[in-house]
């Protein structure tokens, strides 16, 4: 055919083609996009800034190109520019008078480049800039004295960014020029040492120094600082300086992932909102500072400036009045440390405190009295811990007015204050999987008079919407528990032999998300759910899909761990064009009966989990990958040439049979002769 005969050369002039249009006669700019004044050039093969832009272009963008030299010519054609990125470039240098007539400059990204081998004479070239306020040199394999030398004079700078490069140690001399900085980007250093760097710079509010070596931040003093993120280092101690009288303006502070043992010594006054502190190893040690016997240790922690021996820090250790001003705090993010208890006073310190996150800590009991939580809390979420119980009167659980999300799962929980969930207003969200906790049968409930109960109800808390049950040990679900409450999500799943079909049908027009995994139900009627979106009936032991779910309009279901064999043609096309995500690893599909497979594979919106990992048995019981079909199995067509052979066979065995039968009687003599000769005996006649 001619098209097979044309590709060929069409490939090889298509590369020609490629090469030759930059060159001949159309203008460069044709590779570039404009949009008003600004010009965007980027993934292009630009060796050199192109020289056919309008000369009225402010915004000139170049990044992923092959630029390795600017050179001292290439803007003077755009005098207006005043935003320029040649990031991704393996941009080597700045000639000296690149920006001779570039006084507009204000915004230069030279982010990923190789800016370590020049950057002497770039450095000739940023001085040049008079109006230079945000600098992007991240990813540039810079070391301390490269930077130095770089940012030499740029006195007018307001953002920096020096992420990604070699940096080790700052000082005074570090940024000593940057007078106007306001923010800084220092993460993915290779820092271990900052001292006295950022006394020149009077207005940084937000400094960035995750992932880096830092060992420790003692005498923070920075009080403009808005933002400080310290996360991802190696920092045991973070300790203010606690003599000053200004106020810090500090709102965010995030040290998590350290290996801080103490909770911060947080300035004495400040407006700190955002505190996370997660997966660190902080506990308090009220039980220590009260304790006699430990009285004549070592209480005091000291740290000595090396260089000068002028700014000494000295923290009194045990004493939680150096947890500092957290009248400000909203969000508190403890999770992954080490917490056993509160200290007494401490969340009633926090009277704005909206979210609490102790996800994964030690702590064993909760009063919520004694707390005295604020009625801002919203989220409180005290998951895997050692919980047993949690007490609180009914006079504090209405001031818990606002709490709207409560995650108590993964505890050893017996016992919870009766009537916890109806005194919360506005609860949408809890999780209470994989506890002890049971629940109430409804008139048990409502003769109950004790403070606390090993059982829970719902009865009234309207707003709730989520509720996880996930693992409880639950058998039965009494009738009637969920009248009235319009939930969407509903988590039963890890609950073996639970018994539920009565008591959610009071639920089907509102729930979106039904968790089922794991309970061996069987003949489930799904068909009255029509709201539900969301089904995990995996690990059932289902050898068939329950016919119900083809009414609804499910669009993810989980089938994982069953024992389905296959899934009826009929069921396969009506659920492919309503199903975006579905599970069905881990069950013995025939592999003989994959029409089901096809069907949801040629579906383009499907999403099937896993799909290389979904197996089916042959006729000889071999697993294989049912997306291989590689398997050996008589399939339609092949299935009844099998059967013309099995028939064939005995046909041609009984035609064989005949033959040798015929012949034996109609040609005895050559019998005879043939038998003489083998017998090797002369003939008696
Ligand atoms: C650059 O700064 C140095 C000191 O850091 C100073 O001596 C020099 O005069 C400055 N040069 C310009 C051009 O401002
Ligand atoms: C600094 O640069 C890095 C890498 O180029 C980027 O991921 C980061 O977002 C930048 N920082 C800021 C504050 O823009
Ligand atoms: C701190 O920096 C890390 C790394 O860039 C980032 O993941 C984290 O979200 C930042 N923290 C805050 C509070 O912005
Ligand atoms: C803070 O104020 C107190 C008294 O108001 C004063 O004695 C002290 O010197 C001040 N400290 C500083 C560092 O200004
Ligand atoms: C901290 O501030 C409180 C008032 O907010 C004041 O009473 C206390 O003396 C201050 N502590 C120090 C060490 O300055
Ligand atoms: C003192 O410390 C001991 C040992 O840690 C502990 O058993 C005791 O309860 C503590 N006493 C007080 C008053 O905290
Ligand atoms: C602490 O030390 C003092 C003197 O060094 C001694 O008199 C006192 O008994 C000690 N107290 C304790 C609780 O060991
Ligand atoms: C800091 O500590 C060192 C060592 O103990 C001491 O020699 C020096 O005088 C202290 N400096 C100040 C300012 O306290
Ligand atoms: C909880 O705290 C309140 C107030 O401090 C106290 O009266 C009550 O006895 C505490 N309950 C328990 C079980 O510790
Ligand atoms: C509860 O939340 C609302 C809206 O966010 C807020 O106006 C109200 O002050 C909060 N209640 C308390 C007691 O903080
Ligand atoms: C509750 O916390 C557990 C463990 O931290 C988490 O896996 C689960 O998703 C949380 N539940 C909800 C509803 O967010
Ligand atoms: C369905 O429930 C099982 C059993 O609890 C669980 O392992 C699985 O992750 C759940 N599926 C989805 C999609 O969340």
């Amino acid at each position: 055919m001619p098209v097979h005969g044309l590709t060929p050369i069409l490939l090889c002039l298509l590369p020609m083609w490629r090469i030759l249009t930059p060159v001949s006669s159309h203008p460069q700019h044709r590779q570039c996009q404009l949009i008003q004044r600004m010009a965007l050039c980027n993934n292009g093969k630009h060796s050199f800034v192109p020289a056919e832009l309008p000369d009225n272009i402010e915004e000139l963008q170049l990044n992923y190109n092959h630029i390795q030299t600017l050179q001292d010519n290439s803007l003077l054609r755009y005098p207006s520019l005043n935003t320029l990125s040649l990031a991704c470039n393996s941009l080597e240098k700045l000639e000296s008078n690149t920006f001779q007539d570039s006084k507009l400059l204000d915004s230069l990204n030279l982010a990923n480049n190789n800016l370590h081998i020049g950057y002497q004479e770039t450095s000739h070239a940023l001085k040049t800039l008079p109006r230079l306020r945000a600098l992007d040199l991240s990813e540039n394999k810079l070391d301390d004295e490269m930077v130095a030398t770089l940012l030499q004079n740029l006195s007018s700078l307001e953002y920096l960014n020096l992420s990604g490069n070699l940096l080790r140690r700052l000082d005074e001399t570090s940024f000593r020029d940057l007078h106007q900085l306001k923010e800084l980007d220092l993460q993915r250093n290779i820092m271990f040492e900052i001292d006295g760097a950022f006394d020149s710079n009077p207005k940084l509010q937000r400094l960035n120094l995750a992932f880096n070596y830092l060992p420790c931040l003692t005498d923070f003093h920075m009080t403009q600082l808005v933002v400080l993120n310290a996360s991802h280092n190696f920092i045991e101690w973070f300790i203010s300086r606690q003599d000053l009288n200004n106020t810090f303006q500090l709102e965010t502070l995030d040290l998590s992932d350290n290996k801080l043992l103490f909770f911060p010594f947080l300035p004495n006054q400040s407006h700190l909102q955002n505190l996370y502190l997660s997966h660190n190893s902080i506990r308090f040690y009220e039980h220590i500072a009260d304790n006699a016997t430990f009285l004549n240790s070592t209480t005091t922690v000291e740290f000595y400036n090396l260089k000068t021996y002028t700014r000494n820090v000295t923290a009194k250790l045990w004493d939680e009045s150096l947890h500092g001003d957290i009248s400000s705090l909203e969000n508190l993010d403890l999770r992954g440390n080490q917490v056993e208890y509160f200290p007494r006073g401490f969340i009633h310190k926090m009277p704005a405190l909206s979210r609490l996150r102790m996800c994964t800590n030690c702590l064993e009991t909760l009063n919520l009295t004694s707390e005295q939580f604020s009625g801002s809390l919203y989220e409180l979420d005290f998951s895997n811990n050692r919980l047993n119980q949690i007490v609180a009167d009914e006079g504090t659980l209405t001031t818990l007015g606002n709490l709207t999300y409560l995650n108590l799962s993964l505890n050893d929980l017996e016992w919870l204050p009766s009537g916890l969930f109806s005194s919360l207003p506005s609860l949408r969200s809890v999780d209470l999987s994989y506890n002890n906790i049971d629940i109430c049968v409804p008139e048990e409930a409502e003769t109950s008079t004790d403070t606390i109960s090993d059982c829970v109800d719902w009865k009234k808390v309207i707003s709730l919407r989520q509720l996880y049950l996930k693992g409880c040990n639950l058998k039965i679900i009494p009738s009637s528990v969920f009248t009235g409450l319009p939930l969407t999500h509903l988590e039963l799943s890890d609950n073996p032999g639970l018994i539920v079909q009565e008591s959610i049908q009071s639920l089907s027009r509102t729930l979106q998300h039904l968790g089922l995994g794991n309970t061996h139900i069987q003949d489930f009627d799904f068909s009255h759910f029509l709201s539900l979106k969301s089904l995990n009936i995996s690990r059932n032991s289902l050898a068939h899909l329950p016919p119900s779910l083809l009414n609804i309009h499910l669009k993810v279901l989980d089938l994982r761990d069953n024992r389905l064999s296959s899934i009826p043609s009929g069921q396969a096309n009506t659920l492919a064009p309503k199903l975006h995500t579905v599970f069905l690893t881990g069950n013995p599909f025939n592999c003989c009966e994959t029409e089901w497979f096809k069907t949801f594979k040629t579906t383009k919106t499907i999403n099937m989990v896993g799909q290389s990992d979904i197996e089916c048995e042959d006729i000889f019981k071999t697993t294989h990958r049912v997306d291989l079909e590689s398997f050996s199995c008589f399939e339609k067509g092949e299935e009844s040439i099998f059967w013309y052979i099995l028939l064939i066979v005995p046909v041609c065995l009984s035609f064989v049979g005949i033959s040798i039968i015929v012949l034996l009687t109609f040609k005895p003599k050559m019998l005879q002769k043939s038998i003489k000769k083998k017998c090797m005996k002369p003939t008696s006649y």
